[in-house]
């Protein structure tokens, strides 16, 4: 990490409603008084229609030498699924190795919790393929990679996590009684963990009654760990409990910092409002909270959520400038 002030920092604004949302958060990090170092990167979806440019391994190797990277979202309807999403944001998590996916959720006095998803293998990691593909006889395979060190770094970091916030408890979401390969892995991994944390109070949720938990009684949560599909669909929900989809913000982790992090809102391009200034920039300025978070720069971070926190509404400019009005009189 640089000294304060000079975070280098990459910027993707991706497409749809991605550059419109960042810009929104870099306004709100400036009027915080951190100043960026920011290299800008057009890449996405439109980028991949216009050239076929994804994400060249010469621009992996520039990242490695920054702090962060601030992306707002990647992906068009008109790339087929899996391209971008695989070529360019799973290639992010898997080479930069950003193993912790931070999700929080606030919504007071209900919600205030933290999903920490493994982000670097299970169903993700690709493994499978087809066989006899488009005859009546295909076969479709889609593996769930789980190694030992995988979980134990994420369970480990969720256990730290956890010891630090006030409430003090960890909760292991997974399927072991279908998925007993897997979910021996990890349940075998948390117990060992949660040996070296005793003061961490800890629980165990099969993923589907945590959705019920959610919904029915989300305060019983404080951090939460969990494989990275379940991690995918429980964030979504953790969105909706708590405020919506435009107000969840996420910090994909490399926490032994050998290169940067990456900090991106939840939600995706939609194209549907793209352009229309209509887009909630809150899960954008909010992950520019974390990015700054993990540079150190706690306080403007702290100014940035005291300034979310009853979630101002209006035009994705006007949400912004409200914001970054209030971080700059606080
Ligand atoms: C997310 C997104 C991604 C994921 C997609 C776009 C690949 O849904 O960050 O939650 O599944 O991880
Ligand atoms: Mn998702």
């Amino acid at each position: 990490m640089t000294e304060q002030g000079k975070h280098r920092i990459g910027i993707v604004g991706g497409d749809g409603i991605g550059p419109d949302v960042i810009a929104e958060g870099l306004k709100v990090i400036a009027a915080a008084g951190v100043e960026l170092d920011t290299v800008d990167y057009d890449l996405g979806g439109a980028r991949y229609l216009r050239d076929g440019t994804i994400l060249p391994d010469e621009i992996l190797d520039e990242w490695r030498e920054l702090d962060a990277i601030y992306l707002g979202a990647v992906g068009t309807p008109d790339v087929p699924p899996g391209i971008i999403e695989r070529g360019l944001l799973l290639k992010m998590r898997f080479d930069l190795d950003l193993y912790a996916n931070q999700r929080p959720f606030l919504l007071p006095p209900d919600v205030d919790m933290i999903v920490i998803r493994e982000n670097t293998e299970g169903t993700y990691a690709g493994e499978g393929g087809f066989l006899r593909k488009g005859t009546p006889h295909e076969i479709a395979t889609q593996g769930s990679v789980n190694t030992r060190m995988g979980v134990e770094r994420c369970v480990r970091y969720a256990f730290e996590l956890a010891a630090s916030r006030p409430a003090k408890h960890l909760t292991l979401v997974h399927k072991t009684n279908v998925l007993t390969f897997a979910g021996d892995l990890w349940e075998r991994t948390f117990n060992e963990v949660a040996a070296d944390h005793p003061d961490v109070a800890t629980a165990y949720h099969h993923v589907d009654a945590a959705c019920i938990y959610f919904v029915d009684d989300p305060g019983r949560y404080d951090v939460i760990v969990t494989d990275n599909l379940f991690g995918d669909i429980l964030t979504d929900l953790g969105g909706a409990i708590s405020g919506g989809i435009g107000v969840a913000s996420s910090a994909n982790l490399n926490p032994s910092r050998t290169g940067p992090s990456m900090f991106e809102p939840v939600h995706g391009s939609a194209p549907d409002i793209a352009g229309q200034n209509k887009a909630n920039p809150t899960a954008a300025i909010l992950s520019g909270a974390m990015m700054l978070d993990f540079l150190g720069e706690t306080d403007a971070a702290d100014r940035i959520r005291r300034a979310c926190a009853d979630a101002p509404t209006g035009s994705t400019t006007e949400i912004g400038d409200t914001i970054a009005a209030r971080v700059q009189g606080d």
